[in-house]
């Protein structure tokens, strides 16, 4: 069974392996535990967990969002992320929902299935959903694009699909 699982502060093993795995950045969607240690990766479960929580907009960019690993049975084979809200800015770059699959389970069909899953998580939120994907990232244009998104318009090296 394929499903995504909301992100706590007792997450263990199994992910910090996962995320060692995904580079730290790659076409614009970052992975912050990747080089951490055990100990610094405790430390980020916590400031993520309370980032799903935060209320409101902090210095006019950090918007509360929460973060889901894809799982395949027990197995962790991604992650993801949800703003609740955007910014101009985040409007502008970055849009509301980002992904990335550890590279072993790449062209498996698993792309397609976090992003379908997020979207429906999303919509659950009310949360507003643009993904704003790097010209040349064809993978993640096709993925985006299966889950039923919409080109709105392509404009400074990224298209900007709307659900
Ligand atoms: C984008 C990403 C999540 C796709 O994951 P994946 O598990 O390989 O995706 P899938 O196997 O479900 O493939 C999705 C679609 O893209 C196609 N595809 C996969 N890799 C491709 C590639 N390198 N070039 C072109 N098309 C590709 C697949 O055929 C599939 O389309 P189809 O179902 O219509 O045939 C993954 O490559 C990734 O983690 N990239 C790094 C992070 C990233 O770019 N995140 C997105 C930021 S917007």
């Amino acid at each position: 069974m394929i499903y995504l699982k909301k992100l706590t502060v007792s997450d263990g093993e199994d992910i910090y392996e996962m995320m060692q795995e995904i580079p730290a950045e790659e076409n614009g969607f970052k992975n912050p535990v990747y080089g951490k240690n055990y100990d610094g990766y405790l430390e980020w479960l916590k400031k993520a967990a309370e980032g799903a929580e935060r209320v409101g907009i902090v210095d006019g960019w950090k918007v509360p969002e929460t973060l889901f690993w894809l799982y395949d049975g027990l197995r962790p084979i991604g992650f993801g992320k949800i703003r609740h809200l955007l910014t101009d800015a985040l409007r502008a770059a970055g849009g509301s929902i980002g992904y990335a699959i550890r590279p072993s389970e790449r062209k498996k069909g698993y792309g397609n299935k976090i992003v379908e899953l997020l979207v429906t998580e999303a919509r659950k939120m009310g949360a507003e959903i643009l993904l704003t994907v790097h010209n040349g990232n064809e993978a993640s244009l096709k993925a985006a694009l299966n889950a039923g998104g919409r080109i709105a318009k392509t404009e400074s090296g990224r298209y900007y699909i709307e659900f």
